[in-house]
């Protein structure tokens, strides 16, 4: 089966539709809850921001780095996925994606003319640990992150090290089926020690997983990610239990974490002198009616996604309001893990891009996948009476609403009590880009507007006492949009693949201006 984003839009696991696609010309735009005159009265400043406030760009190993089979480098799984079923529209691949293995010298100085503080970027597990615990650590591949380790901070930026951003060993899933085996915990702590012990000395902030409530869904429950497991209704895939095998590997996954960030917390952390996270990607739901029914839907959504990671890890259980719904599906943690998986985190990181309205699908008619338990019986849908939500993007569902970055803030802020908190990652993706021209990419006032009105909520968030620390652009430069291929570009940079020639988009020199001259909205207007 081929992928794309556009086949895409009817598995994932929120229900979305093609937001761009159905607009009619004439159709209306919810404005998010603010006008842009307001937006534009707040004139956000980097000076709105604390002084120590980390403003950072950032990326992951497979969706940059290329060189896929170099210097001792084994195949991932997703190399053998997008091999083997064709990943993005074309087909294409991240074999060489933005040869960044290459050119990360040339790439450091361009992070480094943005003027940020910091770059957040993952680890390739294949390329430092080609056959995860069953063999040796490839030298060639510790080198590589040393390098760039080591030259991020000779220009003064702080590396914001994940450790694992969806890629690993092929040889993890054929020996013992990776995830959905708890000797995956063993082989992830393998590797965050290999981490901890060589780059450690300079890395201050690590995070252990991204995404997991996204990765699971999207590889256990929809099949789209490798490796390809589901059930029906979700799905027809070769193997799988969309209703179950999420939550094992929900729990694996927090094991994993418990057991690395314990390791850093009594042995490297003590000497080392860093902090460690975990990366949640953090929709904001608002109820679609207000109905209580609905108004609990968007709780439920909230709790299932963001909840099922963060309670364990800040609390020691999965919440109540979760396991109300899966109930005896739920494979639960014993004394001692919960003593392992409580209090793991320094920080949360937030992966924030957009808001979309939650139905409840206790009683009402649904889609036979939203009315599933591990759906937490919710549907969603970014369009209330035939509006949308906020304009959109070049992602499913990825409606613009700035306020969302406030309300997302203030909910995790809320519900955990203050936890210190990163915005690991917050992007706009323009839509259309196969038909779009070169220059009109690179003149992305949108994704200008974009960052500006995020970034004047989230500044609103840290007035009213949200205990925010930094703030990373998703991407820094266009890059593999996993299975949208190179046809869905966020980057501050342009890049083109055929060249590998990187040229700074406006919101490049946006991004520098508010960063380093300390510009606003009205002065930006000079470049449109
Ligand atoms: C992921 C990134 C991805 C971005 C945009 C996040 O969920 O961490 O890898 O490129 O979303 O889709």
């Amino acid at each position: 089966m081929k992928l794309n984003i556009k086949s895409l839009a009817t598995f994932l696991f929120l229900y979305l539709i093609d937001a761009c696609a159905l607009v009619p010309e004439t159709s209306n735009i919810a404005d998010g809850g603010f006008k842009l005159k307001e937006i534009e009265d707040l004139h956000i400043k980097r000076s709105d921001f604390p002084p120590g406030f980390l403003f950072g760009a950032a990326s992951s190993s497979y969706q940059v780095e290329g060189a896929y089979l170099e210097d001792g480098k084994s195949l991932s799984n997703w190399d053998v996925f997008c091999h083997s079923v064709g990943c993005g529209e074309n087909g294409e691949n991240g074999d060489i994606a933005d040869d960044h293995y290459h050119l990360f010298l040339t790439d450091i100085d361009r992070i480094h003319s943005l003027g940020v503080k910091a770059y957040r970027f993952s680890i390739s597990w294949s390329r430092i640990l080609p056959r995860g615990k069953f063999g040796e650590v490839n030298a060639a591949g510790i080198m590589f992150y040393n390098k760039i380790i080591d030259n991020l901070i000779l220009k003064g930026i702080e590396p914001f090290v994940t450790i694992h951003h969806y890629d690993f060993p092929q040889e993890l899933e054929d020996r013992y089926g990776s995830w959905l085996n708890s000797e995956m915990q063993e082989d992830f702590v393998h590797l965050a020690e290999i981490c901890f012990k060589n780059f450690g000395d300079r890395v201050k902030y690590w995070t252990t997983i991204n995404e997991p409530s996204l990765f699971t869904s999207y590889a256990y429950m929809w099949g789209v990610y490798p490796p390809s497991h589901c059930s029906e209704p979700f799905g027809n895939c070769l193997a799988g239990n969309s209703d179950v095998e999420p939550l094992f590997v929900m729990r694996n996954m927090l094991l994993a974490h418990g057991k690395a960030a314990k390791l850093y917390h009594q042995i490297y952390q003590p000497k080392q002198g860093g902090s460690i996270g975990i990366v949640v990607n953090c929709m904001r739901f608002v109820p679609l009616t207000d109905s209580e029914l609905d108004i609990e839907a968007a709780k439920r959504a909230f709790v299932l996604q963001v909840g099922w990671v963060l309670d364990p890890l800040i609390y020691g259980d999965y919440p109540a309001e979760g396991l109300k719904y899966l109930g005896s599906e739920v494979p639960r943690f014993s004394m001692e893990e919960k003593n392992i998986i409580k209090n793991s985190i320094d920080f949360i990181g937030i992966n924030h891009y957009t808001t979309i309205y939650a139905k409840d699908c206790t009683n009402s008619t649904c889609s036979p996948t939203a009315k599933r338990a591990i759906q937490g019986f919710v549907e969603t849908t970014p369009y209330r009476d035939g509006v949308l939500i906020g304009e959109c993007t070049g992602i499913e569902g990825f409606s613009v609403v700035p306020r969302g970055m406030e309300e997302i803030v203030n909910q995790i802020k809320t519900r955990y009590k203050n936890k210190p908190m990163f915005i690991t990652e917050n992007g706009y993706s323009s839509p259309d880009v196969h038909e779009t021209r070169v220059n009109v990419m690179l003149n992305d006032v949108k994704r200008v507007k974009y960052h500006s009105e995020y970034l004047t909520f989230l500044a609103k968030s840290i007035r009213e006492g949200a205990d925010v620390r930094g703030y990373f652009v998703w991407s820094l430069m266009d890059n593999y949009e996993w299975l949208s291929g190179y046809g869905v570009r966020f980057g501050l940079y342009y890049v083109d693949h055929e060249t590998q020639k990187r040229i700074p988009k406006l919101s490049a020199r946006w991004y520098k201006n508010f960063l380093v001259n300390n510009t606003d909205l009205i002065n930006m207007k000079a470049y449109a």
